[in-house]
């Protein structure tokens, strides 16, 4: 006759399977990196998050990870994915290693939320998501923004047909370099992933694709960038298409006045952001135009939003989440604009 085990003696690996089935239990997630998002965002968020508990960060500095009160602080992001507990791991270091963790922790097993952009390019972001594709395992870029029921709204509306058809969008994200990031970061140096255009021009071309009819016919038209001394782009300006008549403008730039502005042009009328309340709006109401009347959306939190869809559909529910092939467009749209750029 088979003897009852004791849940210690089965290997871990089944153990997490068992943990798997109870589709009430918190996810457990990992994050990689407590830099300035994790300690001054995402951390809290994922605290506040109903269906989610911050297992373990590590860091290169392992009291910094323990400072965002996880259950486990570690000095090194490779005991974070060899943890047995943790299901989930959220990425949130400099760009130019995304790939090389996203690639560690889906061969580990686990699932993966990775802060935008995903990765370099597109042929690496294509890369990501072959490897999420061939491990069966989840993985989802962190655009915040588009968790946001504005966002949602938005997108919702221009998809609708209620306006007419979109004949026009512009979109322009912000910053003076003194506000953009420390001297030294790596926001300023290509090879570590620096510029403006992956750092925030990201966002209006997010925002672009989740209201155009038809992702696939964007085209980028023109492109113009200037560089710093280190080659990373502190403007890029790209003109883009997506039929007769149609037009986008974006605008991602480190060396111009703070703005966040987004407008959105239709047949029949126009949605806008109000006072630069353009794409991030962090536990603030949060406004749109419609025409001429302005909806107001209560304050949330749209990490934690984030954090609780991807640990919902983890458990197996239906919540929605961004799709790869956003993420992939995305990147071949910046591809695009740094061939083209004059
Ligand atoms: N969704 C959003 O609202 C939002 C906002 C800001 C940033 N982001 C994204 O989040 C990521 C991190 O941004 P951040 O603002 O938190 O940046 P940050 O403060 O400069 O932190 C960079 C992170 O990279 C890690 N890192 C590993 N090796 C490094 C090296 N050799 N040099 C420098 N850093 C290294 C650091 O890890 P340790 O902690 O181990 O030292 C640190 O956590 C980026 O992908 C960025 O695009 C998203």
């Amino acid at each position: 006759m088979l003897q009852p085990r004791s849940i210690e003696r089965i290997p871990w690996t089944l153990q997490t399977r068992v943990h798997h089935t109870d589709p009430m239990e918190s996810v457990r997630w990992g994050f990689l990196g407590a830099g300035w998002l994790v300690t001054a965002r995402t951390a809290d968020s994922l605290h506040q998050a109903s269906n989610a508990e911050l297992t373990a960060v590590g860091a290169r500095d392992a009291a910094r990870a323990a400072s965002v009160n996880p259950t486990r602080a570690y000095a090194s992001y490779q005991e974070v994915i060899d943890d047995p507990e943790i299901e989930a791991v959220y990425i949130a270091l400099a760009n130019d290693v995304h790939l090389h963790w996203i690639l560690a922790a889906l061969e580990a097993g686990k699932h993966v939320l990775c802060e935008k952009p995903m990765a370099m390019n597109a042929a690496q972001t294509r890369t990501a998501f072959e490897k999420a594709a061939e491990k069966g395992l989840m993985l989802v870029e962190a655009v915040w923004m588009r968790w946001h029921p504005r966002m949602r709204h938005i997108a919702e509306l221009a998809k609708s047909g209620e306006l007419g058809a979109m004949t026009g969008f512009e979109g322009r994200f912000t910053w003076e370099t003194a506000d953009a990031a420390p001297p030294g970061n790596y926001r300023f140096f290509p090879e570590y992933g620096g510029g403006a255009l992956l750092d925030i021009g990201v966002y209006p071309l997010h925002a672009l694709l989740a209201c155009v009819p038809d992702m696939s016919k964007l085209e980028v038209v023109s492109s113009h960038r200037h560089l710093n001394e280190h080659g990373a782009d502190l403007t890029t300006d790209i003109t883009l298409s997506w039929g007769e008549n149609t037009k986008a403008e974006i605008t991602a730039s480190f060396e111009q006045p703070a703005t966040e502005s987004m407008r959105i042009i239709f047949e029949r009328g126009e949605i806008s952001s109000l006072d630069n309340e353009g794409f991030c709006s962090l536990r603030e109401t949060a406004r749109v135009k419609i025409n001429d009347e302005i909806e107001i959306f209560d304050a949330v939190d749209a990490y934690q939003l984030m954090f609780e869809a991807m640990s919902s559909r983890i458990r197996g529910g239906s919540d929605w989440v961004l799709s790869p092939a956003e993420s992939i467009k995305v990147a071949e749209i910046v591809d695009d604009a740094v061939a083209k750029a004059e």
